[in-house]
């Protein structure tokens, strides 16, 4: 089995290769993605795993939080994340409102993302075992989501840590979407303590997010770790500052035009 980095993979990475990361100790991370320019570039800097994230309603689309994202909305997105990159496993997130039902209402959903847009596994939130069972059983690779899980954030009362008073309901919820048949799952918000139980408990891997450095994995969304999100969450690191770059790329280019200065020798043709 190929090592996750290190080395140009010319195959898509499988959920082989992140359990055989798993147990060799070889951390590894996932980036949410939502169009071909980004996923293109995640592809090359040899990032495993892009996830096609409901997250595309506060980051992409301009709403207010994930709930209402829906399915026709992350179908072309998932297409694009696809099509831009070549080595990526690319998950494609289910939706509110999209699986909850039963587990033939799920199976549905994820035949549109497998046929319309070429997803490789899906993700969704919460120990809805019999619906994971169904799908693993039909082919579709699933990963869980435990602790903060936002498409139920009215009823958790908002962005807040997990696990506090219930730590042992999330380490069941965890184990009964492995023994399910689930290949990940990835811990939001729950303290570094709780994830490193879980993460030691679990065979398959652990994605966190604000979950502290004892999981197997980490997922960022990529506008926050770009520094491109405004009010960014306390769980993320921005390594670039892209935000004050493009604001200032914006501003030049509009000055430019007002001064004569653009277009200029270079970008004008006799
Ligand atoms: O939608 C998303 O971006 C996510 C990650 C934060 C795990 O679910």
């Amino acid at each position: 089995m190929e090592a996750l980095y290190g080395g140009a993979m010319h195959r898509r990475v499988t959920i082989l290769d992140l359990a055989a990361a798993k147990k060799r100790g070889e951390k590894w991370v996932m980036l949410t993605s939502y169009e071909e320019m980004t996923a293109a570039i995640f592809d090359e800097a040899a990032i495993p795993v892009l996830l096609v994230g409901d997250s595309a309603g506060n980051n992409f689309l301009g709403l207010e939080n994930t709930i209402p994202v829906t399915v026709d909305e992350l179908i072309p997105l998932t297409r694009a994340v696809v099509r831009a990159s070549t080595s990526a496993m690319v998950i494609a997130d289910l939706p509110f409102g999209s699986y909850e039902t039963s587990p033939e209402q799920a199976l549905a959903t994820c035949t549109r993302f497998f046929k319309e847009a070429g997803a490789m596994g899906v993700k969704l939130e919460g120990a809805h075992v019999k619906t994971i069972e169904k799908l693993v059983a039909s082919g579709i690779p699933v990963m869980g989501h435990v602790g903060l899980t936002p498409q139920a954030l009215h009823q958790l009362g908002g962005y807040r840590v997990q696990g506090r008073t219930d730590g042992d309901a999330i380490m069941e919820a965890a184990l009964a979407i492995e023994k399910a048949g689930a290949f990940a799952v990835v811990l939001e918000l729950v303290s570094a303590e709780l994830a490193g139980k879980i993460t030691a408990a679990l065979s398959i891997p652990t994605i966190g997010i604000g979950a502290g450095v004892n999981c197997d994995a980490q997922v960022l969304v990529w506008t926050d770790l770009m520094g491109l999100t405004k009010n960014p969450p306390k769980l993320a690191k921005a390594y670039r500052n892209l935000r004050a770059e493009m604001l200032a790329a914006a501003s030049e280019f509009a000055a430019d035009v007002k001064s004569g200065d653009f277009p200029g020798p270079g970008q004008t043709f006799n």
